[in-house]
């Protein structure tokens, strides 16, 4: 991989809500690949965030794709809402997915790309059976609920073990990595085989979101 397909998605978690259209066109113009959008839901994790309007409104204020990340117990409700309002990719906790075959194909029939994730304690070996069937496959790299916590380091071999099982299925999803990306760990873990970075702090709480979005980027390129 070079570094050119490094994708990076600054998170709307870490965003100012009062200034958003203008933070949204700060990330899209400074180069930013996706935007990520954390919907939490107070059961699966302890915190409350957007739902489909909130989608809806950076839809139409953007032409980055919406990363829409499920931290909720029965994501399935909100599939189609989610479609709806435009969302490019509706990614699910395996934790909480018992049907998660089926919830992946649900979500490619509404037109989105299906994601899997894993939290910090399960293994990623829970999502080899549907390796074939996934375009994204998200590694939590802190435990989920909130913005600007520290990266777990077990991630990294995290990481490569879920590059390899998707090399192994022959897939070509997507392999994100969020929580705790900055200029310190994203090194680590793009050599581990991740491609795409969700950015939270480390990009909206930065002074110049685009030099960031740079920096970042350039973090991947540069020699161990
Ligand atoms: C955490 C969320 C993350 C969060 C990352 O539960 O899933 O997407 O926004 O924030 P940072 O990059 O600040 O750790
Ligand atoms: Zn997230």
């Amino acid at each position: 991989m070079s570094a050119a397909t490094v994708r990076l998605a600054p998170s709307l978690l870490a965003a100012d809500l009062g200034r958003l259209k203008e933070q949204l066109a700060v990330v899209e113009e400074g180069g930013a690949d996706w935007l990520h959008v954390d919907v939490m839901d107070g059961v699966f994790v302890p915190n409350l965030t957007f739902g489909a309007k909130v989608i809806e409104t950076c839809r139409a204020l953007t032409t980055l794709p919406l990363d829409v990340h499920l931290m909720v117990v029965e994501p399935e409700k909100y599939f189609d809402s989610f479609a709806k309002a435009g969302a490019s990719v509706l990614t699910i906790h395996a934790e909480v997915a018992p049907h998660l075959h089926r919830q992946l194909a649900n979500i490619r029939e509404l037109g989105c790309k299906a994601g899997a994730v894993v939290n910090p304690g399960t293994p990623v070996e829970s999502l080899r059976d549907v390796a074939g069937d996934l375009d994204l496959l998200l590694i939590m790299s802190v435990n989920p609920g909130f913005g600007g916590q520290k990266f777990i380091p077990s991630s990294l071999a995290k990481i490569a073990r879920a590059r390899a099982m998707l090399a192994e299925a022959r897939s070509t999803a997507a392999l994100e990595v969020d929580g705790g990306v900055t200029r310190q760990t994203i090194h680590g873990c793009w050599r581990a085989g991740a491609d795409t970075f969700v950015a939270g702090v480390a990009v909206f709480g930065a002074k110049d979101p685009a030099a960031e979005i740079r920096a970042l980027r350039a973090a991947c390129a540069e020699q161990a």
